[in-house]
């Protein structure tokens, strides 16, 4: 009666990566559990979610060609635009989000055109904006750019009503750090930069003060849900925020505190049920409404 916090699986977001191809399901090395999967398999992986009462998935795309400007991206029939169409006409009841972001779909891995070595903010934004549009245009519920460009959630509301999307939010990946752990999501999107690393358009870990800027920024711009990710190691980031602002809050735990766990279990050093359990309500505790995670399905199946 007197516990202040409780997770249920109506505060999960589920991540999944479509491949093109059918009945493909390769699973990720560093991830174990968690496959790349053709958008047939993805659609049953959906149907369990909505079965478990998760409310949402978030989907990440892997395109057959890759060319410096990830053109792929915003393709009609590209692999999140069909996986988008085929999880709503099956399970029409689950909010579908898809990320926004080129790395997966560029040659050089960076999450946006390169000018010279350096990512064009500008010229990225208008690409990220016909991805998001192509998005909406396949039936998506819900916006997640993760690029971190300058203006971009400011273009993609503009690009989003022009087309008559005025309706669909946007979750912006407001204070996002450039992290470590999301070394086994690039092994699971393909995405991993050829040179160089993110430090120009993510976050300095040691900041804290410039993620409620971030923030601040991202809802001047038309930001319905914000999130702030990595999640466990930023938990103080979560609760500046959610003490700042009170707006839907979002926090993403990462590939890496997904493969900690993993890893530190499969050795038999963890408890993985109660540390997942643990982990997720100290997220929630900090202040996110909504959290992100690998483990959505084995947390909601009470694993
Ligand atoms: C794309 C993107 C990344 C993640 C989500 N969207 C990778 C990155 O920025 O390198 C990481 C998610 C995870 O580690 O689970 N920009």
């Amino acid at each position: 009666m007197v516990r202040e916090t409780s997770v249920g699986s109506d505060d999960l977001m589920l991540p999944l990566f479509v491949v093109p191809g059918s009945s493909v399901e390769n699973e990720v090395a560093s991830m174990p559990g968690v496959f790349q999967q053709s958008v047939d398999k993805v659609v049953e992986t959906a149907r369990r979610a909505a079965g478990l009462g998760i409310p949402a998935v978030l989907l990440f795309g892997i395109p057959e060609h890759k060319d410096p400007r990830g053109s792929e991206a915003w393709r009609r029939d590209g692999v999140v635009q069909n996986a988008v169409r085929a999880i709503k006409e099956a399970v029409p009841e689950l909010c579908v989000t898809t990320d926004v972001c080129l790395c997966e779909y560029t040659d050089h891995g960076h999450c946006g055109v390169l000018s010279g070595d350096s990512v064009d903010n500008d010229e990225t934004c208008e690409l990220l904006v016909a991805e998001a549009v192509s998005h909406a245009e396949a039936g998506a519920d819900l916006i997640a750019p993760s690029d971190m460009m300058d203006g971009r959630v400011d273009a993609i509301r503009e690009g989003l009503d022009d087309k008559g999307f005025e309706e669909i939010p946007i979750m912006s990946y407001a204070a996002k750090y450039c992290s470590g752990f999301y070394g086994p999501f690039r092994d699971a999107a393909e995405s991993a930069p050829r040179f160089g690393d993110r430090r120009s358009y993510q976050m300095d870990p040691s900041n804290s003060d410039e993620a409620l800027l971030e923030v601040e920024l991202d809802i001047e711009e038309g930001a319905d849900i914000l999130m702030v990710k990595p999640a466990m190691p930023y938990l103080d980031i979560i609760r500046r925020v959610k003490d700042e602002f009170q707006r839907p809050l979002a926090a993403y735990q990462v590939s890496g505190e997904f493969a900690m766990i993993k890893a530190a279990a499969a050795r038999g050093w963890l408890d993985e049920p109660r540390v997942v359990a643990e982990s997720l309500t100290a997220i929630k505790r900090a202040g996110a409404d909504i959290i992100i995670s690998y483990f959505a399905l084995d947390f909601a199946k009470g694993v």
